[in-house]
């Protein structure tokens, strides 16, 4: 395989480096163009353009291929914890028991909040969507919890990274039971991961929460599936944020704010409302497909097609597989799953979703398991943060320890007005 690329631009010729990734991948190092041509590439929504080296995630959009640091996604959604793929994605290595016992410790000890917190919770509006509290509230740490002289830079993003795992179940369930007017539920020492934000969520002072344990499991495979997913349009905002060196916090808050968007994170939210749309004119998956396939009309398949994967998201496998087994178990029969599926089936069918190779993504079987286990609606893409944290947190200290790091600043390609003079009011049109 070539080594260097070669450029003709005004009949010179430019010979550019060609990098390859541990699994094949190949790129054209563009870092000395302009010096070297004066020219730029261009690209709107960077979907021909790498912005790192990254040794954390590998996916392959053809092949439908995801891995967390090596490991197959199926391998870990089907064995291992949340906790523990956090800390493989964070550290770059499963831990051992020691390392985990140890990690499990430090979770527990930072998962309260400030009490001080709870009043910025209870001024927010009532109908305030969670993805807005859970980003203010995230960059709002950052006051309670500010850099201490004592600690070396290394135990500070240490420290803060180990606290936003701990606290975002806590903040997250908290900002569900103000909105409520519940009591607000803590985090308890003697329960796991996801058992303590299901108990946070959904216990009460008249009615104690009772674990179950389908509902954990499911929430596991869940945030599993949601960890990471390489240079995505929140991941990619948490690195140009951080590029400027601000703190985590401010960082994360942004790599939030980008999540909730519909047609990134917020679509798991947005398939259930399509979904619940279709039942109620009567199960018209049809029309739902022709307005889809229809130019003029901006409705899009919510939960179908995406940026990499060409053919069907190996998360949404799993997610759809754990629907039927989930649901059975619960004795809950969802007719949105049963519409979803009719929906996929005849999607799947149809020359424009096969000639453009959309297939579901994550989000479009994953609000079904989130009704399942009694997740608000609004509440999805809180969820999907939740787990997309650890991948959040990795990508940003990969990116900071990164040696060639500089702060991200594209370029553009000028087409608005050429020079000209100011013109006096009075002498205007
Ligand atoms: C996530 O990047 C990630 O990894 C994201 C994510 C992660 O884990 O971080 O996987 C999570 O965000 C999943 C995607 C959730 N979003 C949705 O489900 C919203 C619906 N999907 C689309 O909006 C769209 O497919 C995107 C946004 C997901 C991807 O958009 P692209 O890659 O920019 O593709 P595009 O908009 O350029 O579409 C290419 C063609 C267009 O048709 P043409 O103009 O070429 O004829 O496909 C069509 C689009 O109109 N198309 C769709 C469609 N998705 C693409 N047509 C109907 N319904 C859809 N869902």
């Amino acid at each position: 395989m070539e080594k260097t690329a070669r450029l003709i631009i005004d009949g010179k010729t430019y010979e550019l480096q060609v990098v390859e990734g541990s699994e094949g991948e190949r790129a054209i190092d563009i870092s000395s163009l302009r010096k070297e041509t004066g020219l730029i590439t261009l690209d709107p929504g960077y979907a021909n353009t790498g912005c790192c080296k990254s040794s954390i995630t590998f996916m392959d959009g053809e092949k439908g291929i995801l891995r967390y640091r090596g490991i197959p996604v199926e391998q870990l959604a089907e064995k291992a914890t949340f906790k523990e793929t956090a800390y493989l994605l964070i550290h770059g290595k499963l831990p051992n028991t020691k390392e985990l016992k140890r990690y499990s410790m430090l979770l527990n000890d930072h998962s309260l909040v400030h009490e001080d917190m709870k009043a910025f919770y209870t001024k927010f509006p009532r109908a305030s969507h969670p993805m807005g509290i859970l980003s203010a509230m995230v960059n709002a740490l950052r006051s309670f919890y500010p850099e201490l002289n004592n600690q070396t830079e290394e135990e500070e993003i240490m420290i803060t990274m180990t606290r936003l795992m701990a606290k975002i179940r806590t903040m997250a369930a908290m900002s569900y039971k103000i909105s409520r007017g519940h009591k607000v539920i803590y985090p308890r020492p003697d329960l796991s991961y996801c058992e303590n934000f299901l108990n946070m969520m959904f216990d009460t002072p008249v009615m104690p929460y009772k674990i179950n344990s389908l509902e954990v499991n499911a929430l596991r495979v869940f945030w599993i599936l949601h960890a990471d997913h390489e240079q995505n349009c929140s991941t990619s905002s948490v690195r140009m944020v951080g590029s400027a060196r601000v703190n985590l916090y401010a960082a994360i808050s942004a790599g939030i704010a980008a999540l909730w968007g519909p047609l990134h994170g917020g679509a798991n939210q947005a398939v259930i409302e399509m979904l619940t749309m279709i039942h109620d004119s009567g199960g018209g998956y049809k029309k739902a497909i022709e307005k889809a396939k229809d130019k003029n009309d901006p409705f899009r398949l919510m939960g179908f097609g995406h940026r990499v994967y060409k053919t069907y998201d190996p998360r949404a496998k799993i997610m759809k597989k754990m629907c039927d087994g989930l649901l059975e178990s619960l004795h809950i029969s969802d007719p949105l799953l049963d519409i979803a599926k009719e929906l996929e089936n005849q999607a799947r069918k149809d020359p424009y979703f096969i000639d453009h190779n959309l297939y579901p993504n994550v989000d479009f079987y994953a609000g079904i398991v989130l009704r399942a286990i009694g997740i608000p609606t609004n509440m999805f893409t809180v969820m999907f943060a939740i787990g997309r944290l650890p991948g959040w947190i990795a990508q940003w200290k990969e990116s900071i320890y990164d040696p060639n790091w500089k702060i991200s600043r594209p370029r553009q390609i000028y087409t608005g007005p050429v020079k000209r003079d100011y013109v006096a009011i009075t002498e205007r049109g």
